[in-house]
C-alpha cells in the first residue's frame, strides 16, 4: 500500500509514523507512506494556501489551485483508489471502513485546516470524507494518523501473529475480553480459575461471554447494529 499524505505541517507526522507497527510496515516495505508540503504547491510568492471566504465571515479557507495541482501531479505518477480529506463533518471512521480501506492500494490523505477546504474541492476532487469522532481537532494531521494506524496494522504481513488484528475489539462488532498475564495470584487478586484449567473449548466459551457482558455493559448500540 502506498499513502500521500498532504498536509501544511509535515513534521506533525514524524512521532506517529516511527513507531511500533506502522514502523515495522514500512521496514518490511508492505506500505510507503509519503509526505507532500501543500505549500509547495503554493502559486504565490507568499506561498499561501489560505484565503478569506467569499460573502465574508471569520475564518480562512483553503484555497482549491494549490490542492488540485498537489492531487494533479500525484494522480500523473500512478492511479489512486480513493482521494480522502480528513475532516470533523465527514463520514464517521469505524472498523468497517478501516477493513475495506486496508484493501486499497494507494490512497491520497488530504488534511484539513482553518475553515475548511473551498467546496469545489470537495465536489470534483475528494472521493471521500472521513472523520474520527465528534470534537473538533485543530487540523486532519492526527486525524490522518489514526486512519493509517488502523487501517496498516489490519494487512496481511503487517502483524507478526496474523490472527491478532482478528481478535481486536470492534472486529467481530464486540469489544475484546478481560486479559491477565502472570502471576496467577497477585497480593491475593486472582486470576480466573478457568483461564488456567487448560480446557480450551470452555475457555474460548468463557471469553464470548465475557465479551458479550461487556459489550452489553459498555457499548450496548454495537449490539443493535449486528442484528
Ligand atoms: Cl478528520 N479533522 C478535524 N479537524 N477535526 C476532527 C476530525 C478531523 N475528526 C474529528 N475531529
Amino acid at each position: 500500500m502506498r499513502i500521500d499524505i498532504i498536509t501544511i505541517f509535515p513534521g506533525i507526522f514524524n512521532g506517529p509514523l516511527d513507531f511500533s507497527i506502522i514502523k515495522r510496515s514500512m521496514d518490511k516495505g508492505i506500505v510507503e507512506i509519503h509526505l507532500h508540503d501543500l505549500r509547495e504547491f503554493a502559486r504565490n510568492k507568499y506561498r499561501s494556501v489560505d484565503d478569506y471566504p467569499f460573502g465574508g465571515g471569520a475564518g480562512m479557507v483553503m484555497m482549491i489551485e494549490p490542492i488540485a495541482e498537489c492531487i494533479t501531479w500525484l494522480k500523473e505518477q500512478r492511479e489512486y483508489d480513493e482521494v480522502i480529506f480528513l475532516t470533523p463533518d465527514g463520514q464517521l471512521l469505524n472498523q468497517n471502513i478501516a477493513n475495506e480501506l486496508s484493501l486499497k492500494g494507494n490512497l491520497i490523505l488530504l488534511c484539513g485546516h482553518y475553515k475548511g477546504i473551498d467546496e469545489r474541492a470537495r465536489e470534483h476532487i475528494i472521493t471521500r470524507e472521513l472523520s474520527i469522532g465528534d470534537y473538533v481537532l485543530s487540523g486532519g494531521e492526527l486525524a490522518a494518523a489514526i486512519l493509517i494506524d488502523s487501517l496498516v496494522r489490519l494487512i496481511p504481513g503487517v502483524l507478526g501473529d496474523e490472527t491478532s488484528a482478528l481478535s481486536d475489539s470492534f472486529q467481530d462488532g464486540l469489544l475484546s475480553p478481560p486479559v491477565y498475564t502472570r502471576p496467577a495470584d497477585f497480593k491475593g487478586w486472582k486470576v480466573p480459575e478457568i483461564l488456567l484449567s487448560g480446557h480450551e473449548a470452555k475457555i474460548r466459551e468463557w471469553r464470548l461471554q465475557q465479551a458479550i457482558e461487556r459489550t452489553k455493559k459498555r457499548r450496548p448500540e454495537l449490539l443493535d447494529e449486528n442484528e
